[in-house]
């Protein structure tokens, strides 16, 4: 029995089971070839919005996304980007944002370009307010076989099926200038986020040109219309979403390789940052960035020693502890490392968790422990089974992070209550 037919039987045995809702479906899901990697983007509030991307070689005379709910169906026009990168046919990038949802409501939508449409697919609104919910976080996706994240996202995304969304925490791509690493990217990742919403995180790899030297990530902002963070200089390269009692803000960490090609970046997000957070009215405030806190044994320009706390925590910490975010997740190192309350100065008023994770790629780092900082960190000998993702529960008193291998193993679970 070849793999595709054993894949094509495991299908049909969950159908008849009645799990039809745990398969992927195809990426493009159309009836025509034109409608490629449909994907629903998180938006500020997922409870009533959504905002659906897809990528196609054509320009139609029409473009729009139909929305059903029941018999009632809505329609919304699409607008779309261009974009040409080295080693790809070029693409246009359709986007559109369908809003005034329902919370708590089924929804159907497909993707109309002229005569082509695509399959009806399930977009869900979350309850909203302050609900219980779960996500899921990977890090560091980038393969040099994307047939391993197909393969991990398939195994762990059916083991979490009603996540409310799943981010990946940064060097989605190895190389965020060459087409053929998003091409492969974006078929891998549609079969979930045409039905999941995806929330992206920029790493430093999707701001390496095709040469390997720094370059301005546009295949990262033209494949993701993440929610507008109000900059003109930096659209896209940050951004902040609600979901249930938490407020989640996106960080860039990319200040190293960016500053040369467009200055300002960090002193942007930090004015930024403080409004943001301080607008929130929500429990539970978590920051994703990619890049992390400590810098194990890189060598920090300006410190004169190796390992510590790394320029991105020296960036960004302060802020943290100021402005009482809970928690802090990070990736970039490919292991786990639960970190605890770095600056933890009395218990009444801690600075955030800091936790590392990833990757759900296939490229794995040997990392040294930091003695001073990590409290617990994944064995690393294991070649065969090093990627690993988390799960967070989040309700408006309890927040628990756990962090688990491809196969379901435990590694480390962390429970943080509300005491504000
Ligand atoms: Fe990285």
């Amino acid at each position: 029995m070849n793999r595709r037919y054993f894949l094509r039987l495991c299908g049909k045995t969950l159908a008849a089971l009645g799990f039809a809702h745990l398969l992927p479906v195809q990426a493009a899901a159309a009836s025509g070839t034109a409608i490629r990697t449909p994907r629903q983007i998180i938006t500020k509030d997922i409870a009533r919005s959504r905002t659906i991307l897809w990528d196609a070689p054509e320009l139609p005379a029409t473009a729009r996304v139909e929305l059903r709910r029941g018999d009632a169906v809505r329609s919304f026009d699409a607008a779309y980007e261009w974009l040409d990168l080295p080693g790809g046919e070029g693409l246009y990038h359709y986007h559109t944002t369908v809003g005034d949802l329902t919370p708590h409501t089924s929804y159907a939508y497909r993707i109309r370009m002229d005569m082509e449409q695509t399959d009806w697919l399930p977009l869900t609104t979350e309850a909203g307010d302050d609900a219980p919910f779960s996500a899921l976080i990977y890090a560091d996706s980038q393969c040099s076989d994307f047939s391993i994240l197909q393969n991990f996202l398939d195994v762990t995304m059916q083991r979490h099926p009603s996540a409310a969304f799943f981010a990946i925490d940064g060097d989605l791509v190895d190389n965020g200038e060459l087409a053929s690493y998003w091409t492969n990217f974006l078929d891998v990742l549609s079969p979930y986020a045409s039905r999941t919403p995806f929330a992206p995180v920029m790493g430093n790899h999707e701001c390496y040109g095709a040469d390997w030297n720094n370059t301005l990530p546009k295949g990262y902002c033209s494949a993701f219309a993440v929610p507008e963070n109000g900059s003109t200089r930096f659209p896209r390269y940050y951004y902040s979403f609600d979901c249930g009692a938490a407020h989640f803000i996106v960080l860039n960490t990319q200040f190293q390789e960016l500053d040369g090609l467009r200055p300002g970046l960090h002193a942007e997000q930090l004015v930024w940052l403080k409004a943001d957070c301080r607008a929130s009215q929500k429990t539970w405030k978590i920051v994703l960035m990619h890049k992390d806190v400590l810098a194990y044994d890189e060598w920090q320009p300006g410190t004169g020693h190796d390992g510590g706390i790394s320029d991105v925590g020296n960036a960004f910490m302060a802020a943290f502890d100021a402005l009482g975010i809970d928690l802090v997740l990070t990736g970039h190192m490919h292991t786990y490392r639960n970190r605890g309350h770095i600056f933890a100065k009395k218990p009444a008023n801690h600075g955030p968790f800091y936790i590392m994770s990833g990757p759900a790629g296939d490229q794995r780092y040997h990392v040294p422990p930091d003695t001073m900082y990590d409290r617990h960190a994944m064995r690393q000998d294991n070649a065969s089974d090093f990627r690993n993702y988390l799960v967070l529960d989040v309700d408006s008193r309890k927040l628990a992070v756990t962090c688990r291998q491809e196969n379901g193993t435990i590694i480390d679970r962390v429970n943080l209550e509300q005491s504000r």
